[in-house]
């Protein structure tokens, strides 16, 4: 038997609660199989912040690069909480991690699974995979502030795309493309206003077209490709996008399939220089925090990624299967967190 290397950071708010799920359907998923999971909990988020003032130290950032894979739940204070700086976790550790962990791929499926209720009325079968750029765009902190309080104020944050970064991302999306029963991508930017960068991720796709014959391609502006996750969801298959699109069109694509608490996402370093991390699409939801009220299920389907990014195809099927199982079953009578996990966790033991 082999043994996996597991970091989990639970995080603020609902994350915690969440993880806790997950964790309980991967150790059940794998026990008795040939894969033993050692799993190494590293509290980082608010309350640690608050008791040390640190957010991610160097020391903690190499530990975690010591392990196969990080399952995370999430971040950030409630919108009003003054006793922390507004992103200063997201940045300083989030995006550090994702930065520093070199996660080029931030891969988001939507699927609106049988027996979930879409807010659309005739959703059609929904079945698409964001691959959101990692690493660049207008998320890298690249920008600044002059006069800041004065009515002169000037704030920048520029976008940053390379060719390296574009090319990668671009180059995993149609080979997940290539992959899958449709073979179709779509570009989503705004090539209209955002000239510079726009032009270099239509070209880049242009190029890397020509080695995926197999792959037809489409491009969409990105305030039209939100008409559409509305009004015709079905037509996408991969979505290839920037930071910012893509972390605006996985909300929206999340809310008309069943859910935040139902999207999943990784952050893959596809090269395996790094070690991935796994987490729910959501955040740390201060107003449902320590009630129970949370939908692990998202949490769990990052797991299930996490899963088969270790090669462990056969335990995210089963997985998968579990929840897809138990999100037909829901009466619509509320469960709590544990119930969810528990009920999902003995689908899979
Ligand atoms: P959010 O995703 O935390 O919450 C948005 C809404 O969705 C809330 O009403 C919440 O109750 C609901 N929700 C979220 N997850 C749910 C779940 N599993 N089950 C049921 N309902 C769920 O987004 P927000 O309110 O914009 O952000 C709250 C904090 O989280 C902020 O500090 C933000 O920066 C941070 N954030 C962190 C991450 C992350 O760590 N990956 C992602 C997004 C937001
Ligand atoms: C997400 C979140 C993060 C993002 C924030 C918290 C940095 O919204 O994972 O979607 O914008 O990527
Ligand atoms: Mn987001």
């Amino acid at each position: 038997s082999s043994t996996v290397s597991l970091a989990v950071i639970p995080g603020d708010g609902i994350g915690p609660e969440v993880t806790a799920e997950a964790v309980k359907v991967l150790l059940a998923v794998t026990d008795g199989g040939p894969v033993r999971l050692e799993l190494t909990e590293y509290p980082l988020g608010a309350e640690h912040w608050l008791a040390t003032g640190e957010t991610l130290p160097d020391s903690t950032l190499e530990a975690l690069k010591g392990h196969d894979a990080i399952l995370f739940g999430a971040v950030g204070a409630a919108p009003g909480d003054k006793s922390i700086p507004s992103g200063l976790l997201e940045r300083e550790m989030l995006l550090k991690l994702r930065f520093s962990l070199d996660h080029y791929v931030n891969l988001r499926p939507s699927r609106l699974y049988p027996g979930v209720a879409s807010p659309l009325a005739n959703p059609g079968t929904v079945d698409f995979i964001v691959v959101r750029e990692g690493t660049e765009g207008p998320y890298t902190g690249n920008g600044g502030v002059l006069r800041e309080g004065t009515p002169h104020e000037v704030a920048t944050e520029v976008s940053l795309n390379t060719a390296y970064g574009v090319e990668r991302v671009v180059r995993d999306a149609f080979r997940r493309a290539s992959e899958r029963p449709r073979k179709k991508l779509t570009l989503v930017h705004k090539h209209n206003v955002l000239v510079y960068a726009g032009r270099l991720w239509k070209r880049t796709v242009e190029r890397v077209a020509v080695e995926f014959p197999e792959v037809s391609h489409d491009y969409l502006h990105v305030d039209a490709a939100t008409i559409f996750l509305v009004t015709d969801p079905s037509r996408f298959d991969v979505i290839v996008t920037d930071n910012l699109f893509g972390d605006i069109i996985t909300d929206l694509a999340a809310a008309v399939t069943g859910g935040i608490g139902l999207a999943a996402s990784g952050n893959i370093n596809m090269d395996g220089t790094f070690p991935s991390m796994f987490e729910p699409v959501h955040g740390s939801a201060p107003d449902i925090a320590g009630q129970q009220k949370a939908d692990p299920t998202a949490a769990i389907l990052s797991a299930a990624l996490l899963l088969r990014h270790l090669g462990l195809e056969k335990e995210a099927a089963r997985v998968e299967q579990a929840v897809e199982e138990d999100l037909a079953a829901r009466t619509g009578e509320p469960r709590t967190t544990a119930e969810v996990g528990n009920a999902i966790a003995a689908a899979v033991s």
